[in-house]
């Protein structure tokens, strides 16, 4: 059990009026922080109000980007209940960034402890507008203050709570997404497979590039031969194609995402076929000028289920559907938003409350 500190501000923040359409701009009043200490382990659990945090010039962070974050969020049911999804998944992806990047390891009931705990300290802040909930963040990096490239022997853990709206201004909108053939994300061996800040910086590029051409996500190919789908900058990828739902392996390169995870179990407990292999841009392209390619969908925590209409590849625009989200898309949706927000069962158990 973590003994966890709990200071409470003396001046609550004002609360958004109205529902939230933004996605994580606005903080909570307070946060989880925990040291790492060489020869000490993970000490001083605390909960504190919300603040800037001070770091040395010479942070390792800050030169080397040694750190890794996860996200997840905290659900207002229309039973009044809190509930969490997942986060025992959030706390094992954790410690698989944390080996990959040499950041001392979290056991996972702590990382859910501290999770909960949070939560429960800022529960008011939960929005309760249909599609809202509270995102939270929680990351790690390396705090020692140190030019030379070596694992930090000091960390930071901290947890921020972010009250959300879509991840996409459209909301359940098809959307347009750019296959890029230049810039790659990860390759065999590197870090894809963490969830770690250098596989987003890397990312910018190749994002400015799509927004300029008024898509609003890259897609990405692996990064040896440029030609098989990866995944796209928030989410995990899905095709429906000829009545069967294919989805990228996971291979080391892509994240493993959790509400990728959920869609496959979704699916196959509709008794839907589910592929998990390699799927090249050439076999996409195929399928929808022979009219095979039915629906895509990216899958992430941030972006729940998010239908795509249209997909560029070099001179290639592939339209897909009518413009409306397509009806598997929208069934995965509603049954995976339903389970979080405890409007149906959850008959795989998937649900962690808060109280
Ligand atoms: N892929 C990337 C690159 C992501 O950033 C995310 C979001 O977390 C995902 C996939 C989806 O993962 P999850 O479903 O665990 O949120
Ligand atoms: C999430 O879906 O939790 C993510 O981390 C996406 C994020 C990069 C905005």
């Amino acid at each position: 059990m973590l003994d966890i500190k709990v200071t409470r501000t003396t001046h609550p923040a004002k609360k958004p009026e109205g529902p939230i359409t933004s996605f994580g701009k606005i903080f909570t009043d307070h946060m989880f922080l925990m040291n790492y200490t060489e020869g000490i382990g993970w000490h001083d659990a605390r909960i504190e109000p919300f603040h800037d945090l001070t770091i040395s010039p010479a942070c390792v962070v800050l030169h080397y980007g040694q750190e890794m974050f996860e996200g997840l969020k905290a659900y207002y049911g229309v039973d009044g209940k809190v509930r969490l999804f997942r986060p025992i998944m959030n706390a094992r992806r954790t410690n698989s960034s944390n080996r990959r990047l040499c950041i001392p390891e979290l056991p996972e009931e702590m990382f859910v402890e501290a999770v909960k705990a949070i939560v429960a300290v800022d529960r008011d802040w939960i929005p309760t507008d249909p599609d809202t909930s509270l995102y939270i963040r929680p990351f790690i990096f390396g705090t020692d203050a140190f030019l030379g490239v070596a694992p930090s022997q000091t960390y930071l853990f901290c947890i921020i709570l972010s009250p959300s709206g879509a991840y996409y201004a459209s909301g359940l909108k098809p959307v347009g997404i750019w296959i890029e053939d230049d810039y790659v994300r990860a390759v065999r061996g590197g870090m894809g497979f963490a969830k770690t800040g250098g596989n987003y910086a890397c990312s910018l590029a190749a994002q400015v590039k799509a927004h300029d051409d008024g898509y609003s996500q890259v897609l990405w190919l692996d990064g040896v031969e440029r030609k098989y789908i990866e995944e796209v900058g928030a989410m995990n990828i899905f095709f429906k194609i000829g009545g069967r739902i294919v989805t990228p392996m996971l291979n080391g390169s892509i994240l493993p995402g959790i509400t990728r995870d959920s869609v496959i179990q979704v699916c196959r407990s509709w008794g839907m076929e589910v592929e998990e292999r390699k799927i090249s841009v050439f076999e996409l392209i195929d399928a929808q000028k022979s009219g095979r390619l039915e629906e895509v969908f990216g899958s992430g925590t941030a972006a729940v289920i998010s239908p795509v209409g249209k997909l560029r590849y070099v001179d290639e625009v592939m339209t897909i559907g009518d413009g409306s989200i397509g009806p598997v898309s929208q069934k995965l949706y509603d049954t995976i938003t339903g389970i979080q927000w405890g409007k149906i069962a959850d008959p795989f158990g998937w649900t962690v409350e808060v109280v």
